[in-house]
């Protein structure tokens, strides 16, 4: 009987949920045994592998978060980490892999792989950073959880007549702040992909103000190069009007997934399994123009992120005061 494992890694991500259960599932479904570690690569090199059955998924499709529980492995960086994780499973008996998270956990999947561990990548982060797929597992719940939040402040910002930076989070991708900015109307998107000056922004916050705008809103991701307390001081200080920083934080990384995110948490696992039953090498999947697509694992991390700039440009034109 083939043994396959799976495991969600790095930051939580809603939906991840759906895809244990579609993974288990499936899995159990095709004769497999599944084993559920907990705690990311922490938990594999812990040895905190445990049989998952039918009922051990149920109840848990509309739950954020990952029972899993997941964590960041600093140990997983270092290459003896690896041979000791490549052992675990061999000990368990456990010949592939399933990895849901971010690029991080994608590359500690490509070092196993490395192993002789078949490794199948399923794309759980809200960052929305993973290139080859057009959507990762979390991003659309996170982009309604923040475009809620824009709502709420837009109703006290516009009774205050202030400005608000809502710092979303991203490192290193701008799509959380471009496409709820877009969807909530911001008058600013910034981002780390496109260079832009606090003159700019004050510039059209003036504009705004001049048109009679009740209040301005901008949408920030956290990779922008200010900090959004400083920015709000200096908007204030330029153009006299008040302005408020606000950070959700862990509040936009959490809640019940979204039906999209279920549906591709659900198709990427099922497909992993898939693949991993038919002895298939290391795989990345994910969603590209709607369709399951499932490319090498190492290649996957390759592919380079294009950034939306017709989205972008968009919104800077629905935003403007005029
Ligand atoms: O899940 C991705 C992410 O939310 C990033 O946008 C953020 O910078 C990071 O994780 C912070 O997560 P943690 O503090 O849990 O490592």
């Amino acid at each position: 009987m083939k043994k396959i494992g799976i495991l969600t890694s790095g930051g939580d991500a809603p939906g991840m949920n759906a895809a244990v259960r579609a993974a288990v599932r499936c899995g159990i479904e095709r004769g497999m045994e599944v084993y559920g570690i907990k705690r990311g690569y922490e938990g594999l090199l812990d040895g905190e592998i445990v049989k998952m059955e039918w009922h051990s998924v149920g109840d848990i499709l509309q739950r954020g978060g990952t029972i899993l529980r997941t964590a960041r492995s600093a140990r997983f960086m270092e290459q003896k980490w690896v041979d000791h994780g490549a052992r675990m499973l061999e000990a368990f008996g456990i010949d592939g892999l399933i990895v849901v998270g971010g690029d991080g956990s994608f590359r500690g999947g490509v070092d196993l792989s490395k192993r002789g561990i078949s490794v199948m990548g399923v794309p759980g982060t809200i960052d929305n950073d993973l290139a080859y797929t057009d959507f990762t597992i979390g991003f659309d719940t996170a982009v309604n959880t923040i475009l809620g939040l824009i709502s709420n402040i837009r109703d006290t910002s516009s009774s205050h007549e202030r400005s608000t930076i809502m710092e979303v989070m991203g490192r290193h991708c701008g799509d959380l702040a471009l496409y709820s900015g877009l969807a909530g109307g911001a008058d600013v998107i910034l981002v780390p992909e496109v260079k832009c000056d606090i003159n700019e922004v004050c510039r059209r916050v003036l504009q705004g103000q001049a048109t009679g705008k009740a209040h301005s809103l901008i949408v920030m991701a956290e990779g922008f190069d200010m900090d959004a307390t400083e920015l709000a001081k200096t908007l204030e200080e330029m153009t006299g009007r008040e302005a408020r920083a606000v950070v959700p934080g862990y509040i936009q990384r959490g809640g019940s997934p979204t039906e999209k995110d279920r549906r591709i948490a659900t198709i990427t696992a099922a497909k992993a399994v898939e693949l991993l039953y038919d002895d298939s090498s290391s795989k990345a999947i994910g969603v590209n123009g709607g369709e399951l697509v499932a490319m090498d694992l190492a290649e996957a991390l390759n592919v380079k992120p294009e950034f939306n700039n017709d989205l972008y440009e968009l919104s800077n034109i629905l935003g403007k005061g005029r």
